[in-house]
């Protein structure tokens, strides 16, 4: 997949930047105001209780702020995060060393829950749900299994897709929280506090017009933000405008509602090669030569949230909104 302006996954190119603008407390994180009033009275009778909270499954689409949310839950419990990821964890053994060597109320974050390796996700059983490791330690007649005792901790799990963990994992999250696309306000928020954070003037519109084609998603706001600045600096403006916002993301090609060519010609190929639908995913996806799996994860949710697109029993459909977005004529209604 070539690199996208406008997709919620990480790039390299956010590296840099990311840290230094990860908001470290409840109060610094902006919008999914359900997420964090949830997660702040959990957090706040653990720590009366003085036990480790409850674990914590975050799911939604890539670059809304999962990551961020987890160190956060640390930090708002005052204890140490430790970060892994279900595709980094191999062995068995590799989770047994991470989970042996937590202190009390740890976090333990894993990005990807989803992707643990099956054998590694039964040690993680009864580790959840009674602090305890079962290990089998040699093989054959001589292997016995050993238990070892696990200080309490919180385990929080990232994954984009809620849907792929199995049920025996899933029951185990005592807290489950979606966390959903950004409305503009929020984004715009975002955007002002980057800028701060960047040491750079945005105006009120402009910030507003980066919002708009952010697709909900503040890793693309952070993103599209940067480029603009560049491109205001270069031509010596003191504020960024909304007048050179406007310019840069069109020539950054992505459109007034977020859309990239690749949103383009996902949609246009529906239009164009299947009447607008519905069509299935894998056609969709051998027309425009991307997975089936790509479009579904990463193309198809926020066209799906904004109404460009349906899930229909029989495949998928443009809405008129997309037409219109397009100046296609309707389909007969
Ligand atoms: N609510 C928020 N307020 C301010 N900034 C945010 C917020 N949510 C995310 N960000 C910013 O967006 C960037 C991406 O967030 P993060 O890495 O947490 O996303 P993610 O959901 O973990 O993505 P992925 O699915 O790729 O792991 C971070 O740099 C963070 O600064
Ligand atoms: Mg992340």
């Amino acid at each position: 997949m070539e690199d996208r302006m406008v997709t919620g996954e990480w790039q390299q190119e956010d590296s840099a930047a990311e840290l230094s603008l990860r908001p470290t407390t409840l109060n610094q994180y902006i919008g999914q105001q359900n997420v964090k009033e949830n997660l702040r009275i959990f957090i706040q009778a653990a720590k009366m209780r003085d036990e480790a909270l409850d674990h914590v499954l975050l799911y939604g689409p890539p670059g809304l702020g999962k990551t961020t949310m987890a160190s956060i839950i640390a930090n708002e419990m005052g204890v140490q995060f430790r970060s892994t990821s279900g595709p980094a964890i191999e062995r068995s053994g590799d989770l047994a060393a991470i989970l042996s060597s937590l202190e009390p109320g740890d976090v333990l974050f894993i990005d990807e829950v989803h992707r643990l390796p099956k054998s590694v996700e039964e040690i993680l059983y009864p580790a959840m749900e009674d602090f305890f490791l079962d290990i089998v330690i040699g093989s054959g007649p001589s292997a016995r299994s050993v238990q070892i005792d696990l200080p309490p901790f919180t385990l929080v799990g990232a994954t984009t897709r809620a849907g792929l963990l199995t049920a025996p994992l899933r029951d185990r999250f005592g807290v489950m929280s979606r966390l959903e696309f950004y409305g503009i306000e929020a984004l715009c928020d975002i955007v002002e506090r980057t800028s701060d954070i960047f040491a750079t003037t945005i105006t009120h519109e402009a910030a507003i017009e980066v919002a708009r084609r952010s697709r909900g998603t503040p890793r693309i706001a952070n993103r599209l933000l940067k480029r603009i600045r560049d491109i205001s600096q270069v031509r010596g403006e003191d504020e960024i405008s909304l007048q050179t916002t406007e310019e840069a993301l069109d020539m950054l090609q992505v459109d007034r509602e977020g859309l990239d060519y690749i949103d383009h010609k996902l949609l246009t190929s529906i239009m164009d090669s299947f009447q607008g639908g519905p069509v299935g995913l894998d056609a969709i996806a051998a027309t425009i030569g991307e997975e089936p799996q790509t479009i579904e994860d990463v193309y198809e949710p926020y066209l799906l949230q904004v109404g460009f697109i349906q899930r229909t029993p029989r495949g998928r459909v443009v809405t008129a909104k997309a037409c219109r977005h397009f100046g296609r004529e309707l389909k007969d209604e």
